[in-house]
């Protein structure tokens, strides 16, 4: 899911960390928009590091892409963490005096704030006003906990803890989709990219980053199958409660898949696959005082696993593979799609595009599902869960 965390200027603005890793090791996309203040109590590298994005401030930057609206309007859950007195006041009144202000009016996300603040603050009449018209408004509010406050007081005002705030925020966006319609479906999923070894030190491979298939593997997990993701070079983290096996060379992900397939009722290939691989491996090093202005490779084909499982698969099972293409023709994007369709011989093929700057390593993503004649029975765009859900739907309406 595409999450927005607001982090605004108090004390408690250091376990928002917490908030924003938890929400990615949770496979979310999170976009952090923090004010200047809150910039004075964590810091900038922190916090795109930990978020895996960069984080913005400023109202005039970006200005080109619409930022101030762009980032409401991509948003499919808002959380603020901390929410001190003053942005709970400029919440109430609908002020938009910063980025994250204009990202709160320009969104119709679920907004979910987690105040902090002193006792007295918190009791104030006009801060308890304002909750309350925050409430009316169907804003949530996580907290505030009763406990040691950042001075010798305690009392209410203490912001809840991180793994609270996330579990309450994602309750409010409890999945659209019917959990349990992919109940004990034995599902089998590949993600990332393979990579092809030259020498110990270097490799063939692409920039596939394994989000989108790691993305399918939660949202599959969470409707109730039982996940396998085979993972090549992830760059993300897997998901803790999923089973992952990780592989490196596309053989080995051959090997893991057909294994794996043997007693799956779906597989979902969405690993972006070498097709050739150097037909030797250099022991040590390739160096250039032994080559000289060329080096000249040989690369011996892969096996192409979609179009294998394709003509092995039983009777019933599902196949359903992916293509990433550069051609930017939407006409002539589809005659390839149904070409490749008909090559490897799967059941559904999810067709997106890729460029130097779309598709891979990023967080949204654009894709149309075609089935095995080619015929268009899905579209989706959006974040790489709103995506993943759109094509586990093909699966359900199918059982
Ligand atoms: N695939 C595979 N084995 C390969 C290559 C690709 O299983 N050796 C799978 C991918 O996981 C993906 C689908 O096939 O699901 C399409 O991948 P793509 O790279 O678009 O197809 P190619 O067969 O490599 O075709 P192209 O010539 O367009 O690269």
């Amino acid at each position: 899911m595409n999450i927005v965390v607001g982090i605004t200027g108090g004390i408690a603005a250091y376990k928002a960390v917490g908030v924003v890793r938890a929400l990615v090791l949770a496979g979310h996309s999170v976009q952090v928009v923090a004010t200047d203040a809150a910039l004075r109590f964590v810091g900038k590298p922190t916090l795109e590091a930990i978020s895996r994005n960069p984080v913005y401030t400023d109202l005039y930057e970006g200005v080109a892409e619409v930022r101030h609206v762009a980032i409401g309007q991509a948003a499919e859950l808002i959380i603020v963490a901390p929410a001190t007195a003053n942005f709970i006041a400029q919440l109430a009144g609908g002020f938009a005096a910063d980025l994250l202000g204009n990202t709160i009016l320009a969104s119709r996300a679920p907004l979910v704030i987690a105040p902090a603040m002193h006792t007295e603050m918190w009791q104030n009449p006009a801060t308890v006003a304002n909750i309350a018209t925050l409430r009316e408004r169907g804003i949530h509010v996580v907290g505030p906990a009763i406990g040691q406050l950042t001075g010798k007081d305690s009392g209410p005002g203490r912001m809840s803890e991180p793994d609270d705030i996330v579990a309450a925020a994602l309750a409010v966006v409890a999945p659209a989709a019917e959990p349990g319609d992919l109940d004990g479906r034995q599902i089998v999923i590949t993600a990332g990219g393979t990579r092809e070894p030259l020498d110990p030190v270097r490799f063939i491979g692409n920039r596939s980053s394994g989000k989108q298939g790691i993305a399918l593997a939660v949202a599959a997990a969470a409707r109730g199958a039982e996940v396998t993701l085979i993972g090549a070079n992830l760059e993300v983290d897997a998901p803790a409660h999923v089973t992952v096996e990780h592989v490196g060379t596309t053989l080995e992900l051959a090997e893991a898949t057909h294994v794996a397939a043997a007693t799956a009722d779906v597989v979902i290939m969405a690993a972006a696959v070498a097709d050739y691989r150097p037909d030797t491996v250099a022991e040590g090093k390739i160096r250039k005082e032994t080559q000289g202005d060329t080096l000249q490779l040989n690369l011996v084909r892969n096996p192409d696993i979609l179009h294998d499982l394709s003509a092995a698969r039983r009777p019933g099972q599902v196949i359903i593979g992916f293509a990433a293409e550069t051609e930017t023709d939407p006409a002539e994007l589809l005659l390839i799609a149904r070409a490749k369709i008909a090559r490897k011989g799967c059941d559904y093929l999810v067709l997106n595009n890729v460029g130097w700057t779309t598709g891979f390593a990023t967080d949204l993503n654009t894709v149309t599902i075609l089935n095995a004649t080619g015929d268009i029975v899905g579209e989706a765009t959006g974040s790489k869960t709103t995506v993943a859900d759109r094509i586990l739907d093909v699966l359900s309406v199918r059982s």
